[in-house]
């Protein structure tokens, strides 16, 4: 049974505040969990709950805090742990908005996280196996940032993402491996190019391009020079977040000076597609802009996974619509966007029902918390996208997959060319 639960202020991976929660059971066993934060935030999603003001840019969270500090630890006080359903439903129901804007999505997350791994540690087992149970689950196809965009890198390209697969290797292990290469091949023609900037966001390198398909060029250089297969062993994944220069039907590409319609849009990706071995593209459409996903799904989806980010928000409704409309055929799962995993997850299983390609991601603005690694193994979402292949907040959750990995023996399987939901050529 839950005792307390208490909110405190922790700090992230761009230095901005962010909130800890941690469950106190009365036997003494403890479980806490921090919330991320997003750049490129999709309308729909929870609200994540500032305090406003000239403090700390506005962004302090000292009212998620007390949020559960106060309510929230009073309204689960004397709860079975057992029922996750259960206790989610009650946050939801105590925050009583739909956006989350009462108690604030960040620290619904934050607590919703920490409950499960107050359990976890109740029954002496790993966050992972107690979301598989006796299940059988396989490790998940990574999806790793090379360059960073878009809002994570101050707009320096217009794609937010240029990221690596590798659907061919044998393991996790053997996919980080293969990873490691590329980045690493991809910074030497950097520094070689005189263009090597540090580091965007989420990681990958910070993008001095003249255009996105120089990005492009680059990375398929960085695959051939780290001896690997494009294609074959290493496809190309993009997250385009085109809601952040997309709206109305209208596209801004600064970088390229270009304005484009949606099916100007499609046209571009569709010719990106053609020259590259691109296996993924997340929201290359606006989340305003449901007919253009549509049709671009229907052009390029039997050969690309096509990835709901902001035009879903880990909301399973809007994954049995996108479905039905034939919009995309994956969907990206961030419980953050939710506000709790018993929706996240709902959202997943809608997706995988669906037949989609199912997704955990975390935020760009990360911490040392490494739930996402064990929702990915424990939900066996089949895919992982954590941002690139540095900072320590990225590395801790590829860490943690290998730490799962390794405990599994000869019994740990990978998802592999399984994960994407198309079949190949
Ligand atoms: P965000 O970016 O966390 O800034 O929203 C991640 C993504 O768009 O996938
Ligand atoms: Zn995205």
């Amino acid at each position: 049974r839950i005792e307390q639960v208490r909110g405190r202020r922790v700090w992230d991976s761009r230095g901005r505040p962010t909130v800890e929660a941690e469950v106190r059971l009365r036997s003494g066993v403890r479980g806490r969990a921090i919330a991320p934060a997003g750049a490129s935030t999709g309308t729909g999603e929870a609200l994540d709950l500032r305090d406003g003001g000239t403090r700390f840019a506005g962004m302090d969270v000292g009212r998620a805090c007390a949020a559960i500090n106060e309510e929230i630890s009073t309204a689960l006080a004397g709860w079975d742990i057992a029922d996750q359903q259960a206790l989610d439903d009650r946050l939801i129901a105590l925050d009583g908005t739909r956006e989350r804007s009462r108690l604030g999505g960040n620290a619904m997350v934050a607590t919703s996280m920490a409950l499960l791994h107050a359990r976890a540690a109740a029954h002496d087992r790993p966050l992972w196996r107690e979301l598989a149970g006796e299940r059988k689950v396989r490790m998940p196809l990574p999806e790793i940032q090379i360059f960073g965009g878009g809002a994570h890198a101050a707009r320096r390209v217009d794609v937010q993402d240029f990221m690596i697969m590798c659907p061919a290797a044998r393991s996790f292990t053997q996919a980080l491996e293969w990873t490691a290469e590329v980045y690493l091949a991809a910074g030497a023609l950097l520094k070689k190019a005189g263009t090597l900037q540090g580091v965007a966001d989420e990681g990958g390198y910070w993008p001095a391009f003249s255009s996105n398909e120089q990005a492009l060029d680059t990375l398929m250089q960085a695959i051939l020079d780290a001896g690997l297969r494009p294609g074959e062993e290493v496809g190309i994944s993009l997250d385009i977040a085109a809601s952040e220069f997309g709206r109305n039907g209208r596209y801004e590409l600064a970088l390229e000076g270009r304005s484009l319609d949606s099916d100007g849009m499609i046209e571009m990706l569709g010719g990106w597609l053609e020259r590259y071995p691109i296996l993924s593209i997340e929201d290359p459409l606006a989340e305003d802009d449901p007919s253009g996903f549509r049709r671009f799904c229907e052009a390029h989806g039997a050969r690309c996974q096509v990835i709901g980010d902001d035009f879903l928000v880990t909301n399973a409704g809007r994954v049995r619509a996108a479905a039905e409309a034939g919009s995309v055929n994956a969907v990206l799962v961030k419980p953050n966007q939710a506000g709790t995993l018993s929706e996240a997850h709902a959202a997943l299983v809608t997706g995988k029902a669906a037949g989609f390609g199912t997704i955990v991601s975390a935020r760009s603005g990360e911490t040392e918390d490494v739930t996402i690694a064990h929702l990915a193994v424990g939900w066996n979402a089949g895919q992982l996208k954590v941002g690139s292949f540095s900072r320590s907040e990225r590395m801790a959750k590829w860490n943690e997959v290998l730490r799962i990995e390794e405990s599994l023996g000869s019994e740990a399987g990978f998802w592999g060319w399984d994960a994407l939901p198309f079949r190949r050529a």
